[in-house]
């Protein structure tokens, strides 16, 4: 895959990995480069210059994941001879559905759904009787999976458009939710784990397969747009994972870990591994 000059390495949302590893060593970032906010704006409160950076930053995921299914066309699919070769996964973990145990007859949610790699699995796992609903927000994924769903005749998925830190689906909808590298692109995961917590029922399951932090990243990297988008900048530590998920009011928290990396942020080598951190809705008291 050509790496643009201001590139300097592609992550999972790059497409081009197999196997679980996604980060491409190819060189050092040059220091300075683009950053989500650009001056200290003194008059500003710092909710303002929040909510700025805020904005900014989804502005900026939204324009790069627009471009994201032209970059995969234009490069072969990392998941020839996945399932589902027809579309290109964006994802840190490949089959996630499979991996995820999703059954007959359950109803699933995929939170950042992309071009719908893994509802698409999900839909031939859950069945005539189950149903899976891909969230993202993004118009063009939104757009080329619902295409593709309607193309392939697939009676039991659709996709929505929206933000995962107000997901438009009603509470206790789902019984698995997963996502595929999505969270770490998320501004306020607290957010969006108490989202995911709301839509599933008691009892059902949030398998997030994302990009793991080994150690907590340095701010300039966090600052970085570039890295934010390619899914580096706001990957959580494993720690920090489990605590979200604790905090939204999951139980039996666990991690898996499928890969790990190497990569150069400006003097630091910087190792960001691969994985799946899932987590239960107490089902109801006996
Ligand atoms: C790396 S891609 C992964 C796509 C898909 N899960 C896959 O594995 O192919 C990230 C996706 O998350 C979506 N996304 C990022 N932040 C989001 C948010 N706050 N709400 C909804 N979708 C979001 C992007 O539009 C993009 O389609």
């Amino acid at each position: 895959m050509a790496v643009q000059p201001s590139h300097q390495f592609e992550a999972c949302c790059g497409i081009g990995s197999s196997g679980g590893f996604h980060l491409r060593k190819v060189g050092k970032l040059p220091s300075g480069a683009d950053s989500f906010v650009s001056s200290c704006c003194s008059e500003k409160s710092k909710s303002a210059r929040d909510a700025e950076r805020d904005f900014s930053k989804r502005s900026q995921i939204r324009r790069y994941y627009s471009q994201a299914l032209k970059r995969s066309a234009a490069s072969p699919s990392c998941c020839a001879g996945d399932t589902p070769s027809f579309v290109p996964s964006l994802g840190c973990v490949f089959s996630l559905s499979k991996k995820a145990g999703i059954k007959e007859g359950d109803v699933v949610a995929d939170f950042g759904s992309g071009a719908g790699h893994d509802a698409f699995e999900a839909a031939g796992l859950v069945g005539d009787y189950g149903k899976v609903v891909g969230i993202d927000f993004t118009p063009e994924m939104i757009e080329a999976a619902t295409n593709t769903a309607r193309e392939r005749g697939y009676g039991n998925v659709e996709f929505r458009l929206g933000d995962l830190e107000g997901v438009p689906l009603p509470d206790n909808f789902a019984d698995v939710v997963i996502s595929n590298c999505v969270i770490n692109l998320t501004s306020d995961k607290k957010k969006v784990f108490s989202e995911a917590f709301r839509v599933l029922r008691p009892g059902g399951r949030i398998v997030d397969a994302d990009e793991i932090a080994a150690k907590e990243l340095p701010r300039s990297l966090q600052n970085d747009a570039d890295m934010w988008c390619k899914c580096v900048g706001g990957a959580l530590t494993e720690r920090q994972y489990v605590k979200a998920l604790r905090g939204a009011g999951f139980v039996d928290v666990k991690t898996t870990i499928y890969g790990s990396q190497t990569i150069q942020w400006r003097d630091r080598e910087i190792v960001i591994k691969s994985g799946i951190i899932e987590g239960v809705k107490p089902p109801p008291e006996a």
